[in-house]
């Protein structure tokens, strides 16, 4: 983890402080650290004057001409992509999310990575370079090879805007002037329990992390520059954000969620968002494509069926847990690639299983089957009506030719069985450089 966000935050910035978390307003000089550590000044079309409210959404997308942006990339890239709405904003305006993969939709046994722009209002650069990027990808598909690992290894999400009616007001708040990335429900204190004073743009965001089984995920922020991983808040509030969207993720999606600050200024001028792209464009692939080029993936099956299993993933030593999906049954763990680690799966009603495992440069694959819990789960196999006593019985009857069938007819069941569980494992989605195994 620590290799993913040191290269991510030496390509992003340099060492700044993370007061500046969630955007707010502190004083931020306009410049940059480069690579060196040097502290440079602001080197985009420079001339930075403050200007009239209206004036800084010059050249930026209205929200209806973001909607038909969105659509008109659904319809060019419709190979690579779906639109679909997760909800509302408080104005009624729809939450539209692009779903880039080979096969947009479908429930493969890959990990999925959401973008979220504009969860602030007045900080609209998140929401122009997301629509940039997917059409950037949409353009490279089977030109560029980052773009088509994407395309072909990961179900990248994005959506946009979370707040629309705030960037209509030009403000942080939504139309309630509530601050989302304010509004989850928060591990540490009681504050927004209530469901039915949680704005519509949050619950929408929340039951879409809870149908999407992410992986992981970036929010976009403005107006300073920052790459902050869980957590958000403490116990002893010394940490300063609370109700978080991240932290959420983190503890009820399964999903590692970054808080990106992408530019120094909230609104910079329409003509630089191209250079902010390329800026920005690499890292933000790179953290895609992350998610299939390392970790540990695999899927987890019931011995007894060969059913997929929604099973636990653990690692030793750190305090976390995430669930395979019901429907495939695949895990995605990201971890730092050259390092050992105990991988441990559970599962109610199953024996846990443990095993060791070094990770490389390279994701690797690693398969549990599980077996049920108990003695009785054995018991319970359609040759039980036939037990020691139906043995004799056979044994007794001119023996030879009973016994045979008997013994053709287990073997057929224990290779129909096995059968079943490859059927699953058949599906098992690959990466150039995946060593495979099944525990
Ligand atoms: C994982 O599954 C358990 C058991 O069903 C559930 O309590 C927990 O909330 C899930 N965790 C995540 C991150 O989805
Ligand atoms: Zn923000």
């Amino acid at each position: 983890m620590e290799l993913l966000f040191s290269s991510l935050l030496l390509f992003l910035l340099g060492p700044i402080a993370s007061i500046a978390r969630g955007g707010d307003r502190i004083p931020n000089p306009s410049g940059f650290w480069d690579r060196s550590g040097e502290f440079s000044a602001r080197s985009l079309l420079q001339d930075h004057k403050p200007q009239e409210l209206e004036a800084l959404a010059d050249g930026y997308m209205s929200n209806s001409e973001l909607e038909k942006a969105i659509e008109e990339f659904g319809k060019r890239c419709a190979h690579i992509s779906r639109v679909y709405s997760i909800g509302k904003s408080v104005k009624g305006f729809p939450l539209l999310v692009i779903e880039i993969s080979d096969k947009p939709g479908k429930d493969e046994a890959e990990p999925a990575f959401k973008f979220i722009g504009n969860v602030h209002g007045d900080e609209p650069v998140g929401r122009e370079l997301l629509i940039l990027l997917a059409n950037w990808l949409c353009n490279n598909y089977m030109k560029d090879s980052l773009a088509t690992l994407i395309i072909k290894n990961v179900h990248l999400h994005i959506l946009p805007t979370m707040n629309p009616d705030g960037f209509a007001l030009r403000r942080r708040g939504n139309a309630n002037n509530v601050d989302l990335n304010r509004d989850f429900p928060d591990q540490f204190f009681p504050i927004n329990d209530v469901v039915d004073l949680r704005q519509p743009e949050t619950r929408a965001v929340m039951s879409w992390i809870k149908g999407q089984h992410f992986t992981a995920s970036a929010s976009l922020h403005g107006g300073a520059l920052v790459a902050n991983y869980p957590w958000d808040g403490s116990g002893d509030s010394r940490y300063p954000i609370y109700g978080g969207m991240q932290d959420w993720n983190y503890i009820h999606g399964g999903c590692l969620e970054l808080t990106l600050e992408i530019s120094d200024d909230k609104w910079p001028k329409a003509d630089e968002l191209p250079i902010l792209f390329e800026y920005n464009r690499m890292s933000m692939l790179n953290l895609v494509a992350s998610l299939a080029k390392t970790g540990i993936h695999g899927r987890i099956f019931s011995s007894h069926n060969g059913h997929p299993l929604p099973a636990s993933v653990m690692i030793k030593g750190i305090d976390y847990k995430i669930n395979a999906s019901g429907s495939s049954g695949d895990y995605h763990r990201i971890l730092a690639p050259s390092g050992s680690y105990e991988v441990t799966v559970s599962m109610p009603g199953y024996r846990a299983k443990t095993t060791p495992t070094f990770l490389q440069q390279y994701a690797i694959s690693l398969d549990f089957i599980l077996d049920p819990d108990g003695d009785d789960a054995h018991r319970r196999t359609p040759l039980d009506g036939c037990d020691c006593n139906c043995l004799g019985i056979l044994r007794r009857a001119h023996g030879g030719v009973y016994l045979a069938v008997f013994v053709i007819l287990l073997f057929l069941y224990f290779l129909l069985k096995r059968k079943a569980v490859f059927r699953f494992l058949k599906r098992r989605h690959s990466s150039s450089h995946r060593r495979v195994s099944v525990v």
